[in-house]
């Protein structure tokens, strides 16, 4: 059951996946014909207008520069670390995703989590998504490739654990001549 602080939060994950549904290819990179200029011109604005984002280690290494509140989980420090306050690391074993936002001296309005794969898994373990904004390039397969969710191969196993887990299908709209965004929200 959501406390009181998280009645009107809005948490939004993003990410956008092959037909396949995975979200990186079998090296781990994510391939450049995964994107779609649209879903990424919308995930920015998203992320602008978003109190904090929650990201992987290696997705914060490779968009550092971005100046915007993060929170990251990481394996590689005990507890939890603020650099300054608008970058925090955490180790998801020794403190909660929940207690961790509740450090936060203002209480997050809305919270993005871009992925990758096990941040959105413990997103949905340990927290809760009020949407989900997921484009899937349908041109695109990547073989042996970086599931969303390890074991779901078909948009509609995905469509399956989202409903375990309280969310429905609100819209569905093209992107682009290759891509289509499902935007899920919990009912
Ligand atoms: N298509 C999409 O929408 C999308 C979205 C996101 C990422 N990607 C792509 O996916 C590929 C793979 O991403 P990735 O998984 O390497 O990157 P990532 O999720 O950005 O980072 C993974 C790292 O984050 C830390 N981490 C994540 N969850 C954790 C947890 N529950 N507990 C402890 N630490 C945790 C670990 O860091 P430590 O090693 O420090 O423990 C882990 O090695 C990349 O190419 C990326 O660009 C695609």
């Amino acid at each position: 059951m959501k406390k009181n602080n998280q009645q009107n939060l809005v948490v939004i994950g993003h990410a956008i996946i092959s037909r396949d549904c995975c979200i990186a290819d079998s090296n781990g990179i994510m391939p450049e014909s995964l994107i779609s200029n649209k879903d990424w011109e919308l995930f920015q604005k998203d992320l602008d207008e978003s109190d904090l984002v929650i990201l992987g280690r290696n997705s914060y290494e490779y968009f550092h520069q971005k100046k915007r509140k993060r929170l990251i989980p990481t394996s590689k420090i005990r507890d939890y670390y603020f650099e300054n306050s608008d970058l925090c690391f955490f180790n998801p074993l020794d403190i909660s995703l929940e207690k961790i936002i509740n450090l936060y001296s203002s209480y997050p309005k809305k919270i993005a989590v871009a992925g990758g794969q096990r941040v959105y898994k413990l997103v949905f373990d340990e927290f809760f998504y009020t949407q989900f904004y997921l484009s899937i390039k349908m041109n695109q397969y990547m073989k042996n490739g970086q599931p969303l969710i390890d074991g779901l191969s078909t948009i509609q196993n995905i469509k399956i654990y989202m409903e375990e887990r309280g969310m429905q299908v609100q819209e569905e709209r093209k992107l682009d001549s290759e891509t289509i965004q499902y935007i899920y929200t919990q009912f």
